[in-house]
């Protein structure tokens, strides 16, 4: 009941312009605090989880298998593509919105995507268009960029998700006193998840829009994975398929590695297909949960989902997503929790929903700058916005980068490169301490580099190091 009066008092404080927005914020806040409430216990039962069954996850080359129609062009005016775009770089040490960070030859992550889709629409002469979904961090700056693509042939859309009061984890009380989000109340708010987008992309009018115009599926992916592009084989097998029944949901998995144990996998649970992520197992029954053997899948975070699902779901308020409760520690030392949501927990409350194991091609995220690393380098070619392994690299493996903490904001990394070294041949990378590296340095093999506190190694220009270890102090 506090609670509620304090959300009362917050949306006291709107401005007339902003109290729709903010009262449906606080509404679907309130929903999903309440849900927290009353739920006890774990949101899976270990004993009900299962393999799913064979033909609930397809190969990718059996999709492709059946090859294009020649009416593509008519299948891909149906396709709408969204790109989750609420996070910040902040993790890479950037201010702003992570899809500003220049990931290739200057590019961004969006300009990557804008020119991924132009490349699209002049191909096949249509006309898919560009949604983004921003938050109340990225929304501004985000839109400032856009201009920059007027003259591109996509047309853009952007929508904001909700904006949500944190939670002191000792009261259950909202930390925010009015609605602002600056200064003092800065902490305050967060966007709550991806998940978020059913409702936000619903009340935003667009989702209607959209069916209104005769599109019928939507692409969803993370703006920061540059291996999300159209798949047009995919898209084919979501428009015709070869049963004659239309999946409402499309969730592209890759097989687990060693490195992505982690990731959400996807189950077999009371008849549907389930994701079920690290977070919801119990204790006994994480390795069970990791093991490479049973679980081989992970989640990408690709989506293909139809609007006519979301709209109806929506409209009966049957997305049923597990709630994830993130514990933060504000800046003055204030223990908060914020509720979330994801977009892919939404698989089981559609019908007919597939799993396609596709390349791990397609999932190619950039989360920290050992990744950027990876991308920058002449590991890939850019082609219209899409990268690709290059050709000269003889195994399909992406080679292990480890840069330690000295290249964790991106400004540093790049000062400690005066170019990307040359990586075609190289297994595994770490670096450590004080480095940097001069320009043509070529890296092979085995490749460990570290400088203890107070050392610094400077790698000289042209430097060729295969399976090498450098350490001690070596300055030019
Ligand atoms: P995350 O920061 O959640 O990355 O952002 P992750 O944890 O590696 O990935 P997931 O959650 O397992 O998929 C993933 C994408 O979602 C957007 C980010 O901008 C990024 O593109 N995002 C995240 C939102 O748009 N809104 C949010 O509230 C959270």
């Amino acid at each position: 009941l506090s609670v509620k009066k304090e959300l009362e008092k917050i949306l006291s404080t709107a401005p007339s312009q902003e109290l729709e927005h903010t009262k449906n914020d606080l509404d679907g806040f309130r929903k999903l605090f309440h849900r927290f409430l009353q739920e006890k216990g774990p949101s899976v039962d270990w004993g009900k989880i299962q393999r799913p069954p064979e033909d609930s996850i397809q190969p990718y080359e059996k999709i492709k298998a059946k090859g294009l129609p020649d009416n593509i062009s008519s299948v891909l005016n149906k396709l709408v593509v969204v790109k989750l775009n609420g996070g910040l770089g902040t993790s890479m040490g950037c201010k702003g919105p992570k899809s500003l960070i220049g990931v290739r030859n200057e590019h961004t992550f969006l300009d990557l995507t804008v020119q991924q889709i132009e490349h699209l629409n002049k191909t096949y002469n249509t006309d898919v268009p560009l949604v983004l979904m921003n938050s109340f961090n990225t929304d501004e700056d985000t839109k400032k960029i856009l201009q920059k693509y007027n003259h591109c042939r996509v047309k853009i859309y952007t929508f904001n998700q909700s904006r949500y009061p944190r939670i002191n984890k000792e009261s259950l009380l909202p930390v925010a006193k009015d609605v602002s989000y600056s200064g003092e109340n800065a902490d305050a708010w967060y966007p709550p998840g991806h998940g978020d987008i059913y409702a936000s992309f619903y009340n935003s009018g667009l989702l209607n829009t959209f069916i209104g115009e005769g599109k019928e599926y939507i692409f969803v992916s993370n703006i920061d994975n540059l291996g999300a592009t159209v798949d047009l084989y995919i898209l084919n097998h979501l428009m015709n398929p070869p049963n004659g029944k239309r999946c409402e949901f499309v969730m592209e998995v890759t097989n687990k590695t060693r490195a992505d144990v982690k990731g959400g996998t996807l189950t077999q649970y009371e008849g549907k297909l389930r994701l079920v992520e690290i977070a919801q197992v119990p204790k006994a029954h994480v390795d069970e949960f990791k093991s490479v053997s049973k679980f081989k899948i992970f989640n990408t975070n690709n989506l293909w989902i139809s609007l006519a699902a979301v709209k109806r779901l929506q409209e009966q308020n049957a997305i049923d997503m597990e709630i994830i409760v993130n514990p933060k520690t504000l800046d003055g030392g204030l223990n908060v929790i914020q509720l979330e949501t994801a977009v892919g927990a939404a698989i089981k409350s559609f019908e007919n929903s597939l799993g396609i194991n596709v390349p791990r091609s397609r999932f190619l995220p950039v989360k920290t700058t050992s990744d950027l690393l990876l991308v920058m380098s002449n590991l890939y070619s850019l082609n219209a916005g899409s990268l690709t392994m290059s050709e000269k690299r003889e195994f399909p493996t992406v080679p292990l980068v480890k840069l330690g903490s000295s290249f964790t904001k991106v400004q540093d990394y790049l000062r400690r490169f005066e170019s990307i070294p040359d990586m075609l041949e190289l297994d595994h990378l770490t670096v450590s301490g004080d480095v940097t590296f001069g320009k043509n340095v070529s890296l092979k093999g085995t490749v460990i580099i570290i400088a203890n506190h107070g050392d610094r190694i400077d790698i000289p220009p042209g430097a060729v190091l295969e399976n090498k270890i450098v350490s001690g102090n070596l300055r030019i």
